[in-house]
């Protein structure tokens, strides 16, 4: 990276591959430090704004713990705790901002407002914006992901077959962000990538396009399937997930029919779930991974979860080693 440049992040498809190798090779180097409890001064006196319009437990606890840990300091916003609930612009806010501290980070998943919301707060910010999910993206899970991936299998990811699976969930809104970010990311380190979902919860057509472009230039692949065993058969690595249980779509007109339709195609695929017989189908050693937080007994079987074959909750602390390295990279 260029010093001195202001660089966001909103999707790791705007960073090449050698600035992610060099994220995750900083966030492995973080993440030894921490267990030999060496301290990492690096963001001393600096400040990072948190912006959330969701509920978050990784995303902000791992981004507040990251600040702490490299002794600058994390502001936990709300926006009806900011003038933003009174309609302040965008332009406005980032200005503000960015006289008072380092970094700007925003999770807005709203759809068809959220990527379009931090764009505009990045075009006026004078420092680093950072999403923490949005409608379209999810950057700071997919890195951990990642990291999480290489920890397991090496550096060298080509061929590995993940199989990334839309499951029943009925605790709340799931984004695509998570699924969409894994399908752009995980073919750039060649990964054989298959997607399985019911006709009604597709993920973005402009998305998929890209997601095929970046396996066809790495040497990964892309396959789509509305059968769940299909895709989880031979898998390496086994991702039940749900999305667009009550998303947004543009065949409704309006909130409560729109609300109906979705309740009613959800109900059709309770059987989506990811249990022993279907994941007897991967490979003896498979993975589990999830971003987390997960509808158990739902998108996936407790006894599955908790099992030896789980590694969700090394997913989960990496969010903390990734986040300290893009933190120190974006704001040092
Ligand atoms: N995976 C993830 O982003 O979790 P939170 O919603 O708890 O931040």
């Amino acid at each position: 990276m260029e010093p001195n440049r202001k660089k966001d992040l909103i999707t790791f498809d705007d960073w090449s591959k050698d600035e992610i190798i060099e994220i995750i090779g900083l966030s492995a180097e973080l993440k030894e430090k921490r267990r030999r409890k060496e301290i990492t001064n690096w963001l001393v006196n600096q400040t990072l704004f948190m912006i959330f319009y969701e509920q978050s437990t990784r995303t902000r606890n791992s981004m507040e713990a990251a600040m702490t840990q490299l002794g600058g300091h994390a502001h936990d916003l709300t926006a009806d705790k900011m003038q933003i609930s009174h309609g302040e612009s965008p332009k406005d806010t980032a200005k503000v901002l960015s006289r008072m501290g380092e970094s700007i980070a925003i999770r807005n998943c709203f759809y068809g407002i959220g990527n379009k919301y931090l764009h505009q707060i990045a075009h006026h910010s004078d420092i680093p914006l950072i999403s923490m999910q949005d409608d379209i993206y999810h950057p700071l899970q997919v890195i951990a992901d990642l990291m999480t991936m290489q920890e397991y299998y090496g550096e060298n990811l080509s061929g590995l077959k993940v199989a990334i699976s839309w499951a029943y969930a009925e605790s709340h809104a799931k984004p695509l962000s998570v699924p969409q970010s894994q399908i752009l990311l995980f073919p750039r380190f060649g990964m054989d990538v298959a997607i399985a979902h019911p006709l009604e919860f597709p993920l973005q057509q402009d998305i998929i396009d890209k997601a095929v472009e970046n396996a066809q230039r790495n040497g990964g692949s892309i396959s789509f399937t509305d059968n769940m065993e299909d895709a989880i058969s031979g898998a390496d690595i086994v991702i039940p997930k749900n999305w667009g249980g009550f998303a947004h779509f543009d065949h409704f007109i309006d909130d409560e029919q729109h609300y109906q339709i979705m309740r009613h195609n959800l109900q059709k695929y309770k059987h989506w779930i990811l249990d022993s017989k279907k994941f007897s189908l991967a490979k003896s050693d498979a993975k589990i991974m999830h971003a987390l937080p997960a509808d158990r007994g739902k998108e996936i079987t407790d006894e599955l979860l908790d099992s030896p074959n789980s590694i969700i909750y090394d997913e989960a602390e990496n969010r903390l080693h990734t986040a300290k390295a893009i933190l120190a990279m974006l704001m040092r």
